[in-house]
This record gives C-alpha cells, structure tokens and sequence, in this order.
C-alpha cells in the first residue's frame, strides 16, 4: 500500500516539491546517486573499479517533454563517454540509457528523436570501447523500447535490454532474447503496474524471476543479474554451474549503495559485479523508487518529513 503510494507520489509535481526541498532529503539522495556532475560519476566508478567493480552510470532524469533538455541528456552522455575515456576507465563503465530521458514523450517525432539520440550515445560508445543498456520503464514502454532495442542493435549488437520479472509476459521476451551476443537485465521491476500485466504479489513476482534466470542463463546470451535478493544471488551461482558457465559469461548487477558488502562478497570470489551508479540533479523519480523498495527506508522518510524523525 505505501508502495503504491510512494511509486504515484513519483509522478506528483507537489510531493516533488515538498521532497526536494525537505533537508532530510539531502543525506537520502547522497546514499543512493553519485552526485551531481560527470565529475562525480567518473570519481566514483574510478574508485569502485579500484575495488574490482564494474558500473553502468545514468544520467538522472525521465519523462522529459522539452526537446532542449532531451538533447541536453544527450549531450550529457557524451562528455560523460568522453571523461571515461580520458580517465581510462571506458571499459571498466558503461551507460544506462532511458529513452523517456532523450525525448521519446515530446509531441509528434518524440520516438524518432530518442532513436536519434540513442544512436548518438552508441556510436560514442562504441567508439570508446563500451556498451549502452536500455532502461526498462512502466510497461506501456515495454513494446517500444524492445522495438528501438531491435534497431539499435543492427548497428550496435551489444546495446543490452531489461526485462522486468513482475511483467507477465517476461518469460516469453527472455526466450526471445535468450541468443548469442545478447545482452539481457533481469531485474524485479520498479513501477507500479496493474494486475492485467503484473504480478502484484512479492512472491509471485520471484517465482516469474526464478523461470526467467532459469531460460537467460541456459541460453545462448548474456544475462545480467540485477537484485540485492540474496536466494536469487545464490540460484544465479547455482545455475552458472548447472549450465557450465564460467565466471565471466554473465554478471550480477546492483545498485549504488545497496548491500556494498555483498558487492565486495561476490567481487572477492571473481564474480562480475556491475554497479548502477546514478548522478545528476534530477533524482526526484529515482529516489522515490528505492524508497518504495524498501519498508525501512520509507517509514524514516516519512517520520523524517512530517519532522518526527
Ligand atoms: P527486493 O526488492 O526483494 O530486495 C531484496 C533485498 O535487497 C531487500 O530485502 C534489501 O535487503 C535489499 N534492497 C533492495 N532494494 C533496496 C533499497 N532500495 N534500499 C535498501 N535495500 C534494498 N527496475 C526497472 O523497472 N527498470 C530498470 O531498468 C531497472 N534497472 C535496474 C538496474 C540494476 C543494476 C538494478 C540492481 C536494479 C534495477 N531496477 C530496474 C530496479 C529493480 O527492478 C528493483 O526494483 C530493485 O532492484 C529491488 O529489487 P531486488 O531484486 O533487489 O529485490
């Protein structure tokens, strides 16, 4: 129920207001993002590539409905490319990519514009010797971004998709993904969605994510792991040796300041971990979903906002 609530205050303009400028707020946002500057992305993936870790870096921001400031996201992930590069780390750092960020919401050639934009942020990357995942949003997205997914990869083979395991249709988009060279992000799902297309029950939702890791990790591509949930973590492994693979053939991926130490765990045995390393000033939609993911993150919020905590 406080989920719910958390995930539609996430779109509410006057709880964004009351959010932001909340001074609880600022402890909050500098547990789960970077910062603010390209600056603070790349110090910090300088400092967890020192700890054997990888990062997927995103810059803040969605549903963007002002063409300047989709070209400016965009602009964004290139001098980002660019300073990884320059600090030698492009290979140690990828970006994650949403295409509600780059414009696809902005009337009339949104969707063309974002595909446009992407290109330019995959040609950049590839250049630098990186990858670009897509973001998976609600699933009124789900259709398109695979489309745009299908046509960056005629150029741009290794840009990597997420599927969501509380979607019902989840599973079948894993058989089709599960190919060669393809890189997959399973991950829970973020959003508050509908019965129609959702599991809504906890379980429910790791039961469909359990069927899901069972078909990326027997296929042919490349999944990426991404939850905190520790049985999932410890069925990743399991399956890793059912299937043969060696470390290396697919990666477990968490978010900035999530369980670090269960980072480190995995790191020290030779794991690929990859880390989600958000930075940028529009953190608003991000924060409220890490709060919505967690009971105890919540209830300190709220009692910290209504000046109780
Ligand atoms: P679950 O929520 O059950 O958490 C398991 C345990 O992990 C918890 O008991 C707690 O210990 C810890 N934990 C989890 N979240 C926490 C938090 N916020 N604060 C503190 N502890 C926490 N979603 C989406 O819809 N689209 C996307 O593109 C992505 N991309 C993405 C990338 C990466 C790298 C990750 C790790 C996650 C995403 N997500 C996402 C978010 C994902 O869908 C999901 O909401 C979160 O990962 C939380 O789910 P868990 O699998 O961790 O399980």
């Amino acid at each position: 129920m406080l989920r719910q609530v958390l995930l539609s205050a996430s779109r509410s303009d006057r709880v964004k207001t009351l959010v932001e400028t909340a001074p609880v707020t600022r402890g909050l946002v500098h547990r789960f993002v970077a910062g603010e500057r390209a600056f603070d992305a790349v110090r910090v993936t300088e400092r967890l590539a020192g700890e054997g870790l990888f990062a997927s870096i995103d810059h803040l921001g969605e549903d963007t409905l002002d063409a300047e400031r989709a070209r400016a996201t965009r602009d964004a992930y290139l001098t980002l490319l660019r300073r990884l590069d320059a600090a030698g780390l492009a290979r140690r750092a990828e970006v994650s990519v949403k295409l509600s960020a780059i414009g696809r919401y902005l009337p009339g050639p949104g969707p063309a514009i974002a595909l446009d934009h992407a290109h330019a942020i995959c040609d950049a990357a590839g250049r630098y010797g990186t990858t670009v995942t897509l973001d998976m949003e609600d699933h009124t997205t789900t259709d398109a971004t695979l489309d745009a997914l299908r046509t960056l990869r005629a150029d741009y083979p290794w840009v990597g998709a997420v599927l969501q395991a509380y979607l019902r249709r989840t599973e079948a988009d894993c058989r089709d993904l599960a190919t060669t060279g393809s890189r997959v992000r399973l991950c829970k799902g973020a959003y508050d969605e509908p019965a129609s297309v959702a599991f809504t029950a906890r379980a429910d939702v790791d039961r469909n994510f359990v069927r899901c890791l069972k078909v990326l990790m027997a296929g042919d591509g490349y999944p990426m792991v991404a939850t905190h949930d520790p049985r999932l973590i410890e069925l990743t492994g399991v399956l890793a040796a059912r299937n043969n693979r060696a470390t290396g053939t697919y990666e477990y991926q968490m978010l900035y300041g999530v369980r670090p130490a269960e980072q480190a765990r995995l790191a020290a045995q030779g794991e690929r971990v990859r880390i989600y390393v958000p930075y940028g000033d529009q953190w608003y939609g991000y924060l409220m979903r890490r709060l919505a993911e967690r009971p105890a993150n919540m209830t300190f919020f709220l009692r910290s906002l209504a000046g109780r905590g």
